[in-house]
C-alpha cells in the first residue's frame, strides 16, 4: 500500500499547525487520511503510523530495524549526544545493562531516604505560601530532586548554575536551528553540554566508596574497572538522565495535581492512602494502587513523551505499508491514548480507569517498550507517588480557579502556568 503524503509548504512544512496544538492536528489527518501518513516538520518527512499494533511492533523491533539513536538525533542531538535513548543495538544493551544496576532495589531505596527531606521541606514551604505557581514550583522541586540524587551539598549559587545550564541544553533540544550559529539556543546549549559534562567528569574522580550512595555515586562505583564506562562516559549519561526524569515527571505532576483540585472524591481516597502506605519501603509503594491509578491517568491524557521518532536502516514493511532504509517514522502515545477505538470517554479525565491493577490496554505506551523502555519507569513511580502523597496529607484543602491546558510539543507544559490556593 502507498503512504498518503499530506501536502505541505515549502521548509516549514506542517510545523506551525502541529507546535500549536499536536493532538488536534495529527487527529485531524488520521480521520482524513487513515492510521498511515506522511507529514513534514523541520525540513524533515515523518511517517506517522497511529496504530498499536504498528507502535508495538517498531518499539520491540525484533529485527534491529529501527535506530533510536538516529530518530531522537533529529531533537536531542547533538546536545544530548550518547545519552542512553541515542544509542542502538548492540552499544546500547551494553551501556543499559552497565547502568541498569544502578536502579536495582537497594539503591532505589536508598535514593527515596534521600529524597524525602527534599519533599518535606517543599509542601512546607507550600503551606508557607499559601499560594503558589503550579508547574513552576513543581518543576523546582524536580530538579532540586534530580540534583540531590546527583551530587549531595551543592551549594545554592552553585545549584542555579547549573539549573540555567540545565535549562540552556533543553532549550537546545527544542529549537528550529539545528546548527550552532552566534547567538542560538542550539549554540547555548552545547557550551552548557561542554560545561556540565566537565562538571560530571571532575565530580565523578572525586567519588569513594564511602561517597553517599546517591545514583551518581552509585553510578561512578559499579563501573569501576576495566569493564566499566569512563567517568566521560557516566558524565554524558548523567546529563541524559537529568533530561529523562525531569520534565517526564514535572508534568506529570501537575496535571495531577490539576486534576486533584477538581475531584475530591478521588483526593480523598488518595489522602486515606498516603497514610497507610510507608512513603521509603518500595513494598508498600507498588501497593498503593489509589497513586497508581492517578499516575497512570495522568501519563495517559498527557504522556510526557507524546511522540517517539526511529529512522529505518533496512528496507521492510509494517502493516502493508512499505518503509525505506533513510525515513523516519513517528508513532504517537499521545494520539493512541485519545483514540476513541481503543478507550472509553478518552476526553475525560478518570483515574479510576486504572483502579484494577490488572487492567491492560493494548493502546497504552506511557514509558514505550522494547529495548528502549523507559529505565527509570518504578523510579518514576516513586518518586512520583512520595510527591503526590505528601502534597495531599499536607494540603489536603487546596484549589485551582483557572483551567489547565498543556501543549504537548515540543515537550509538554502548560500554555500557562495556574495558581493554586492552599
Ligand atoms: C513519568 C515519568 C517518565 C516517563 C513517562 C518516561 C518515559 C520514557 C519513555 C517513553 C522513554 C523511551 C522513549 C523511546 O523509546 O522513544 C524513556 C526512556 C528513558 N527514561 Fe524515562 N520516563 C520517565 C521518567 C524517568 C526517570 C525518573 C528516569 C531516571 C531517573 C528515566 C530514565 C530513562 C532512560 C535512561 C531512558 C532511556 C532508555 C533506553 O534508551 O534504553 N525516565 N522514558
Amino acid at each position: 500500500m502507498t503512504v498518503p503524503v499530506i501536502p505541505s509548504l515549502p521548509i516549514i512544512g506542517h510545523s506551525l499547525p502541529f507546535q500549536r496544538n499536536a493532538l488536534k492536528f495529527t487527529s485531524e489527518m488520521q480521520k482524513k487520511y487513515g492510521d498511515v501518513f506522511q507529514i513534514s516538520l523541520l525540513n524533515e518527512k515523518f511517517i506517522a503510523l497511529l496504530t498499536p499494533e504498528a507502535t508495538k511492533d517498531i518499539f520491540l523491533d525484533k529485527d534491529d530495524l529501527f535506530s533510536s539513536k538516529e530518530g531522537w538525533a533529529v531533537s536531542l542531538g547533538p546536545t544530548f549526544e550518547n545519552g542512553l535513548m541515542l544509542r542502538d543495538f548492540d552499544d546500547h544493551k551494553y551501556h543499559r545493562t552497565l547502568l541498569q544496576d544502578s536502579f536495582r532495589h537497594d539503591a532505589i531505596h536508598g535514593y527515596l531516604e534521600i529524597i524525602q527531606p527534599i519533599i518535606n521541606q517543599w509542601v512546607e514551604n507550600l503551606k508557607k505560601a499559601g499560594s503558589f505557581n503550579l508547574y513552576q514550583s513543581v518543576k523546582q522541586l524536580m530538579f532540586d530532586i534530580s540534583l540531590s540524587l546527583f551530587f549531595l551539598d551543592v551549594k545554592q549559587d552553585e545549584s542555579e548554575k547549573l539549573n540555567k545550564l540545565f535549562m540552556d541544553s533543553i532549550a537546545s533540544a527544542t529549537s528550529a536551528i539545528r546548527w550552532p550559529l552566534p547567538f542560538t539556543k542550539m549554540k547555548k546549549g552545547l557550551k552548557a553540554r561542554e560545561f556540565l559534562l566537565d562538571y560530571f567528569e571532575s565530580k565523578a574522580g572525586l567519588i569513594n566508596d564511602d561517597s553517599k550512595k546517591t545514583l551518581f555515586a552509585e553510578l561512578v562505583n559499579t563501573n569501576k574497572g576495566d569493564a566499566g564506562l569512563t567517568n566521560f562516559e557516566i558524565a554524558e549519561h548523567m546529563i541524559f538522565l537529568l533530561l529523562a526524569a525531569h520534565d517526564t515527571t514535572t508534568i506529570t505532576l501537575t496535571n495531577s495535581i490539576y486534576s486533584l483540585s477538581q475531584n475530591v472524591d478521588f483526593r480523598n481516597d488518595l489522602i486515606k492512602e498516603a497514610n497507610e502506605v510507608n512513603h521509603s519501603d518500595i513494598s508498600s509503594l507498588k501497593n498503593g494502587l489509589v497513586g497508581e491509578s492517578i499516575f497512570k491517568e495522568a501519563m495517559r491524557y498527557y504522556p510526557p513523551v507524546p511522540f517517539s521518532i526511529r529512522y529505518v536502516v533496512r528496507d521492510t514493511e509494517i502493516q502493508s505499508y512499505p518503509l525505506k532504509a533513510g525515513t523516519y517514522v513517528t508513532i504517537s502515545p499521545l494520539l493512541l491514548h485519545h483514540d476513541d477505538r481503543y478507550w472509553d470517554n478518552p476526553d475525560a479525565f478518570d483515574p479510576y480507569r486504572f483502579i484494577d491493577p490488572n487492567y491492560h490496554n493494548k493502546a497504552y505506551f506511557p514509558f514505550a517498550g522494547g529495548a528502549h523502555t523507559c529505565l527509570g519507569k518504578f523510579f518514576a513511580s516513586y518518586i512520583y507517588k512520595n510527591v503526590i502523597y505528601k502534597f495531599v496529607q499536607n494540603i489536603d484543602n487546596f484549589e485551582i480557579d483557572e483551567s489547565l491546558e498543556i501543549r504537548p510539543t515540543p515537550i509538554p507544559h502548560p500554555v500557562k502556568d495556574v495558581l493554586v490556593s492552599a
